[in-house]
């Protein structure tokens, strides 16, 4: 049986069938669905990430345009430009492209996001309506894991998890959504003493840390499932925090990076995508005026 657990055949799948929905929805509101992505300063990884994702739209059909800005910018001028894609129809779907330069504080700006248009789910709005259960946006990654578990029906339910990182946009969402499906979850982080002891006794693995190697062979359960969000750019090329060649005969399951959850996590901001356009046909717009977002719609 093979072992990988294929995100790159998995989110072809899922785009195949996004397709045909937009392709429906644009036929039935006469809207085509548009992605707006703002970055600031010159990342060359990010610009790579960046190039992917309108690929991705382009071959979908969702609109998309880039708003570049020079590393100078100041936050004002950020918020600004967010508070005009806010009141523009023609724009559904609004993502602010990390990293940031220190300077733009990250929770200023992603909070001047219309939450209705906040595609990566992590304006407070969104993250307080995903962790009391009700989420209008899942952050893509998180959403990308939960998408590999389904399909390859991965038991959670009673089973220990361990989430290897807890920043905003992967470990805590994470943590929520496997409590969600009923697992114990344990959150790790760098404070937490003996690792090992935590992922050693876990039936799913996620690492999401950014470091490569994290994950040895001898800190795995024989037959455990291990997601890796991690992508570490090497001399050897792209790896993810999993050391996967000697943790792949202790697996039962075990994501490839790249080919695992990268793919997927494309894929499922463009589902948010045509989610947030079907919202605002919808004139979803009483989110916008219960969180009196600035330069919406509906004044
Ligand atoms: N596949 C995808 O599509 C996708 C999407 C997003 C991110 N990523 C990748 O996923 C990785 C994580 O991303 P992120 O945004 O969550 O990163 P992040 O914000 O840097 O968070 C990393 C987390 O890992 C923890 N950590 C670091 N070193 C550790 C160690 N030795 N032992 C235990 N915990 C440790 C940190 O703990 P503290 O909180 O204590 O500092 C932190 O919580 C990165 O490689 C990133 O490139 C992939």
């Amino acid at each position: 049986l093979p072992k990988d657990l294929n995100g790159k055949e998995l989110a072809k799948k899922i785009k195949e069938e996004l397709q045909e929905n937009i392709t429906s929805f644009t036929h039935a509101f006469r809207v085509t669905p548009k992605l707006a992505i703002v970055a600031v300063g010159e990342d060359l990884s990010a610009n790579v990430y960046i190039k992917s994702k309108q690929s991705a739209c382009k071959k979908v059909g969702i609109d998309s345009v880039v708003f570049r800005f020079p590393e100078t910018a100041s936050l004002e001028q950020i918020k600004e430009h967010l508070h005009e894609l806010n009141a523009d129809k023609s724009v559904h779907g609004i993502i602010l492209e990390l990293p940031l330069p220190a300077h733009i504080l990250y929770d200023e700006a992603v909070s001047s996001i219309d939450p209705a248009k906040d595609v990566d789910g992590l304006h407070p709005v969104n993250l307080g309506l995903l962790f009391s259960g009700k989420p209008l946006f899942i952050p893509s990654t998180p959403r990308a894991v939960i998408r590999l578990i389904e399909e390859y029906k991965v038991p959670v339910e009673g089973k220990d998890v361990v989430i290897v990182g807890r920043s905003l946009a992967v470990g805590k969402p994470l943590y929520t959504l496997l409590l969600g499906k009923n697992a114990t979850v344990t959150t790790c982080h760098t404070k937490t003493t003996n690792l090992k002891s935590h992922t050693r006794r876990a039936d799913v693995i996620i690492a999401a840390v950014g470091k490569p190697g994290v994950i040895k062979a001898d800190m795995v359960k024989p037959g455990a499932v291990v997601i890796d969000v991690g992508i570490n750019v090497t001399e050897s090329g792209l790896v993810g925090d999993v050391s996967y060649d000697e943790v792949y005969p202790v697996a039962g399951l075990i994501t490839p990076v790249p080919g695992g959850v990268g793919p997927l996590t494309v894929a499922m901001i463009l589902e948010n995508t045509l989610r947030a356009a079907e919202i605002n046909v919808n004139n979803f717009n009483h989110h916008r005026r219960l969180y009196g977002v600035k330069g919406s719609e509906s004044g």
